[in-house]
């Protein structure tokens, strides 16, 4: 058995090092521009239906809306694809259509002044085409504080500053819901030696994700009954389920492990 954990040892920082190197490299080369971090492609049927895939961008959306409110109220699963959204369903008020209905966002159609109908089906169905959106992620951002990665922004900042205003209701959708106090912040300590331990703030998630993006979901709400490993966030897991695809990136190691080794 003894012989065996330096190997684990070795393996493991092999690991480490190859993943963190993996993202590194990404940064020069295969992690998105600035406004493309966050973007999900939905193509379960279009290309399917002869129309080009939809593409769904975070950093607009989640400058108006909290996470809670399309993951939770709404029912948007946190896979790419997983929702099997349909065009039936968005007329009929569910998903994209819980606001693209020509009343809290534009409609797949729409009239004009002059009685035209203008098609606004290029604004979602935009994979791969020359889209003229209305919205442009530099100018939309130009006073959002900045972040190291990802979108660039710090977006916690930029909520806490009221430069993104977060709606968590959509009438005839969300239901009332009681607010639990946020717990106390968790410390939780890195298991190895050297790497800087975390500290989680419940104050600071929950103006995005409610409870119930995490509970009981993600984590368990007894203390330490969930076990994880940094391995199983780079897989996409616990801490990851939004860290390295929507919140700021894996890559950014320090905004995590921010308490100094004792
Ligand atoms: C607010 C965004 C949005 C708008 C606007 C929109 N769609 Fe879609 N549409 C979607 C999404 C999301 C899907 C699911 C895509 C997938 O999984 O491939 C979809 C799917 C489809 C499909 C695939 C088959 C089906 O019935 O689900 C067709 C065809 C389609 N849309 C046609 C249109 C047309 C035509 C318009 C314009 C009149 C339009 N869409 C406007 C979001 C939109
Ligand atoms: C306006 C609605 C909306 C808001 C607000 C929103 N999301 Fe999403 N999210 C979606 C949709 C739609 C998808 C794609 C679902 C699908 O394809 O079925 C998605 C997918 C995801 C995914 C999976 C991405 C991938 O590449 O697989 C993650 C992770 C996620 N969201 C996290 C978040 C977090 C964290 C927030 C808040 C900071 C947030 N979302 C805010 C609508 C939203
Ligand atoms: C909770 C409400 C909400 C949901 C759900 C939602 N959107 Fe939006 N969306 C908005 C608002 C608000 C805007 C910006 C205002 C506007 O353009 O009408 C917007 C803008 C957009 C834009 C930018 C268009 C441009 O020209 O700049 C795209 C693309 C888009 N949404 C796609 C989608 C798709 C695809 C879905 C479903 C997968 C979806 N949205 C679900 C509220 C929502
Ligand atoms: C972003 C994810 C996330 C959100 C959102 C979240 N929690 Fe937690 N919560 C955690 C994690 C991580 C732990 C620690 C679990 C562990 O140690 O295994 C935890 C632990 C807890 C615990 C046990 C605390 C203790 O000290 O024993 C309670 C109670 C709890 N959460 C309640 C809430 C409530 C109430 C909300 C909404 C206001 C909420 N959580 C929102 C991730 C979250
Ligand atoms: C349900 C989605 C979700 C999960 C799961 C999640 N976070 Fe976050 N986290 C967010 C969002 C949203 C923000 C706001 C900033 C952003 O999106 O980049 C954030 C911000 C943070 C910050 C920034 C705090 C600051 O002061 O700058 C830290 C640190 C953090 N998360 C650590 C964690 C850790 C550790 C875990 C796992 C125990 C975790 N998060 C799990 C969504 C999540
Ligand atoms: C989103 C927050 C977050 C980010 C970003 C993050 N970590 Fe972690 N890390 C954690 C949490 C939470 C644990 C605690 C898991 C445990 O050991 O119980 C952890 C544990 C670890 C451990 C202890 C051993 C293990 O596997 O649990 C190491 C080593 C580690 N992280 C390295 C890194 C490196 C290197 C980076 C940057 C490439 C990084 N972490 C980025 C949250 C994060």
């Amino acid at each position: 058995m003894k012989k065996l954990i330096p190997f684990a040892i070795v393996f493991f920082l092999i690991f480490i090092i190859t993943a963190a190197f993996a993202q590194t490299k990404g940064v020069k080369k295969k992690s998105p521009p600035r406004h493309e971090y966050g973007n999900v492609v939905i193509n379960n049927s279009s290309t399917k239906n002869k129309i080009a895939p939809v593409v769904y961008n975070h950093w607009l959306h989640r400058a108006k809306y909290t996470c809670r409110l399309c993951h939770v109220d709404i029912g948007f699963e946190m896979k790419a694809g997983g929702t099997g959204i349909t065009e039936k369903d968005n007329k009929n008020g569910l998903y994209c259509g819980a606001c693209h209905n020509g009343k809290e966002a534009f409609a797949p159609e729409e009239k004009t002044p002059n009685n035209e109908v203008k098609k606004n089906c290029d604004r979602c169905h935009s994979y791969g085409k020359a889209v003229a959106f209305e919205k442009d992620f530099y100018q939309f951002t130009k006073d959002f504080p900045a972040g190291r990665f990802g979108n660039g922004i710090d977006w916690l900042k930029a909520e806490e500053k009221g430069l993104v205003k977060l709606k968590d209701h959509i009438a005839g959708i969300s239901i009332k819901r009681n607010v639990l106090r946020d717990p106390q912040d968790i410390y939780i300590k890195a298991r190895k030696v050297g790497m800087p331990d975390i500290i989680f703030s419940h104050k600071k998630h929950s103006v995005w994700n409610g409870c119930e993006m995490c509970h009981p979901d993600i984590f368990g709400i007894k203390r330490g009954a969930t076990k994880y490993s940094m391995q199983d966030i780079f897989a996409g897991k616990y801490c990851g389920a939004c860290h390295g695809k929507v919140s700021f990136p894996l890559l950014d190691c320090q905004r995590c492990h921010t308490k100094g080794v004792k």
